[in-house]
Order: structure tokens, then C-alpha cells, then sequence
């Protein structure tokens, strides 16, 4: 029997210019992977690097959640919260290339689930799949991604999860994100967690910092480092007032007199140094009145407040799609930026409203609360007396030994 006429045949001819020897090892691979040909391996090759659809054609997601599953919640003079899936407002709600600043602490992928449902580690980035593709939708070219992201443990053992890397990865590399700087915020009030590696078996650190993946849709978007700038340092302060000779530094490096110009103040690090303390606010009040849960992973306002003076406009639009108690909102709002915050659950959003009405909850004004972090390894130890766990923590300190390893670190401690 004759072969049928394929539809869209094969007719157009490339040719690839290869050596003999690229030649025999593209040969070797096609036929290690089953195919005879150098094309079928090509073409096999440039599909499995197709196997999602490229952002903003993917019609499945857009079905999945519907427009109507959203309702206005709050409306204050800039902005508004949604009640809803942030889905829907994203797929099917807000206008295409509209959103200046996308800035949001997502559940993160924990081991064990909290209140708020937190998603699996192992299945993070297909539950963000349809966020990140509504993401892509409604930001403008100039506009930015903000992700504050904690990172995971493995259960069971002193070893970290890849989620969060994974979940950048993703950003990047499946929906063209660009990753314009990545941040941390180190939290100096943290406790030191996670006890059974940290305090109990002593074969890992406090683990203080969440990542804060800084994303854009184009490699250019808008910012302006002057926004943000801190206090200069008292060493800087004296220099800009008693003058500095230009010189050559140890490395050979020549820092001119360009270096006396007080700017207002020195450009921050890419470490956000911002303590999460905050317990008695009007926020904290109108829940505790209310008989309303306090949203047990929030934000501290400082972080969206960073974001949304270095990367947008009064009156741009800036969006959190986990809004949570709606820490972005109510910055946004003292900004004088317009601002949609959605939320899921209804709780969260009526404590949410505690910080609008009667009135809007002001910025906070310790900005200039400045932290040191003292140098590690700055206490004397004698390591005939302090040993490494040479089983990197299997087991667990027996009370004697415990006993022993805990006075030797308070005197550490002192
Ligand atoms: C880490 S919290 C955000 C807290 C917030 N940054 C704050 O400071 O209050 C994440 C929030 O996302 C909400 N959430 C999870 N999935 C959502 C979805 N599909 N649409 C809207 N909100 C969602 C959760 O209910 C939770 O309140």
C-alpha cells in the first residue's frame, strides 16, 4: 500500500555546516538516542526544548480560572483589594502590560503545611506555573517582579531544599524572566532555627535570610538606586567633613576626589536589613478587637516600601497577588501608587481592612534603624576541646555529652 501524503511534508532542506569530527559525534549521539538521521536528532532536540508553550499561550490556565471567581473586597483612594484567586485577576482580570511593579511574599514551599496552606516543596513550581503565566501577562515592559521567598529544609536532615533556586530557575528560564539582581532580607530578630540542627546537634547556622528574586519582563526595566539610599556610614560622614586626599589605594586602585561629593547619602547592599518585630500596630489592635486571626507570615512593610520607591512612579500600578493582611497595599496607598492586592481568604482580608479604616496605618518611620553583624569566628576556641561531630550530625547528643558541648558554648556565648 502506497504511504499516505503527509499534510505538512518535509520539503524545505538546511544545511548545517559541521567538522567530521562534530559530524561522527552528532552521528553517535543520534543513534545513542534511536534515530538514524542527524535531523531526526536536531528536530528531537528542539522539541524537547518546546515542551511548554511560550508565556501568554497557554489557554488552558485562562480557562481554569475564570473571571467571576473575584469580587471587590475594600476600595481605599489609590487602590483596591480583591477577594479571590489571584489567578483569575491575572489570566483574566487586569488589563494586558498594565502593572508597573509586581511585589509578593507567595506561600512558601514548606514541609509542613501552616494555616494558610503552604505548597509542597517538590510540586512549587507547577503550582506557580499559571501565576508566573499571569505575571508575564500583566506586567509592562518597564515593570519589575519582586518574590520574597523562604527557603526550605529537607525533613529529617540538616540539608536545604532546591525549591525556591528551582522556582527562579523556572522564572527565567521557561517564562523569559530577567534576573536583574537577586536580594536577601536578613531578618536580625529571627530565632535561631532549626533547633534540632542549630542548637540541638550544632552542625548548622541560624538561618536568618529569605531570597528576594528581583525579576523584569525586559533586561532594562525602570529604577533609580537615589530613591533608596541609606545613611552614610560615621567613617563616610567624617570624610565628606573633613576631606579626603585623593591617593592610590594598597591594590593600585586610584579613587579620586570624586569620592568627597556627599550624594545624600551611600547606595544599600543587596542584604535588606529589616527586623520583623513588629506585634502592637493598629493592625495587630483592630484583629485582637475583632476576634480575627493575625496573619502569621507577614511581611514587614519596609520590604514593598524598598521596592516601590526604587521601581515605580506616584500613581503607577503596583500589584501583590498574595496580598495576606496587605502590608503592599497599605504602603502603596501612604506612596500615593495606585494598588490591587488579592487575597483568598476571607479572614485574612477582613484583619487586612484594620489598616485602612478608621484610617490609614502611616509608614512606619524607624527607616534609619541601622544593625551590625559582628565577624564570625571572632571568639577564641580551643579546637582540642570544641571537636567537629564527625558524623555530621546523625545522631542525635546523648544528655552527657550535650551537657558538655552546652558549657563550652555559653562560654562561647559570653
Ligand atoms: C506569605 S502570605 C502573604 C503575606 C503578606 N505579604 C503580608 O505581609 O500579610 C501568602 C498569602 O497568599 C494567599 N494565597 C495563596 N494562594 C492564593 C491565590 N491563589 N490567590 C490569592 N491569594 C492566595 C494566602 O492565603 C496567604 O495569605
Amino acid at each position: 500500500m502506497p504511504r499516505p501524503k503527509s499534510s505538512n511534508p518535509r520539503t524545505r532542506v538546511t544545511n548545517i555546516r559541521l567538522t567530521e569530527e562534530e559530524r561522527s559525534e552528532f552521528m553517535k549521539a543520534a543513534s545513542a538516542c534511536g534515530f538514524d538521521s542527524i535531523s531526526e536528532y536536531v528536530r528531537h532536540l528542539h522539541f524537547r526544548n518546546q515542551s511548554s508553550p511560550p508565556p501568554g499561550t497557554n489557554n488552558d490556565f485562562k480557562k481554569k480560572f475564570p473571571a467571576k471567581t473575584v469580587r471587590k473586597f475594600y476600595e481605599a483612594e489609590y487602590g483596591k483589594i480583591l477577594w479571590g484567586d489571584s489567578r483569575a485577576y491575572a489570566l483574566n482580570i487586569a488589563e494586558p502590560a498594565s502593572v508597573d511593579l509586581i511585589v509578593t511574599s507567595p506561600p512558601f514551599g514548606l514541609v509542613r503545611k501552616k494555616s494558610y496552606g503552604n505548597e509542597d516543596a517538590d510540586k512549587y513550581c507547577d503550582w506557580f506555573r499559571p501565576f508566573a503565566e499571569g505575571f508575564h501577562r500583566i506586567l509592562k515592559d518597564s515593570g519589575s517582579l519582586v518574590v520574597d521567598i523562604g527557603g526550605a529544609w529537607v525533613p529529617g536532615q540538616p540539608t536545604r531544599s532546591l525549591y525556591h533556586f528551582k522556582l527562579l530557575v523556572m522564572l527565567v528560564e521557561e517564562f523569559g524572566f530577567h534576573l536583574c539582581q537577586e536580594h536577601y532580607w536578613w531578618n536580625p530578630s529571627k530565632l535561631p532555627t532549626p533547633a534540632e540542627w542549630v542548637n540541638i546537634r550544632r552542625v548548622r547556622v541560624k538561618d536568618a535570610v529569605n531570597s528576594i528574586w528581583w525579576l523584569s519582563k525586559t533586561p532594562f526595566p525602570k529604577a533609580n538606586n537615589k530613591r533608596i539610599l541609606q545613611p552614610y556610614s560615621k567613617s563616610m560622614e567624617s570624610l565628606l567633613k573633613n576631606g579626603y586626599k585623593a591617593k592610590l589605594r594598597p591594590s593600585g586602585h586610584d579613587i579620586s576626589t570624586k569620592f568627597n561629593r556627599d550624594n545624600g547619602g551611600s547606595v544599600p547592599p543587596n542584604l535588606l536589613a529589616v527586623a520583623n518585630t513588629e506585634s502592637n500596630g493598629s493592625y495587630q489592635a483592630h484583629c485582637r478587637n475583632e476576634n480575627i486571626p493575625i496573619h502569621p507570615a507577614r511581611f514587614p512593610s519596609q520590604l514593598p516600601e524598598y521596592f516601590i520607591r526604587f521601581l515605580t512612579n506616584p500613581g503607577d500600578l503596583v500589584v501583590d497577588p498574595f496580598g495576606g493582611s496587605c502590608v503592599t497595599g497599605v504602603v502603596a496607598e501612604n506612596l500615593k501608587r495606585r494598588w490591587v492586592c488579592v487575597e483568598m481568604s476571607e479572614e485574612y482580608l477582613l484583619g487586612a481592612k484594620g489598616r485602612f479604616v478608621p484610617q490609614l496605618q502611616p509608614l512606619l518611620r524607624d527607616s534609619k534603624m541601622s544593625y551590625q553583624i559582628p565577624a564570625p569566628c571572632s571568639q577564641t576556641v580551643d579546637e582540642n576541646e570544641i571537636k567537629l561531630f564527625e558524623d555530621g550530625g546523625r545522631k542525635r547528643p546523648t544528655k552527657r555529652s550535650k551537657e558538655k558541648i552546652d558549657s563550652a558554648s555559653q562560654e562561647n556565648d559570653a
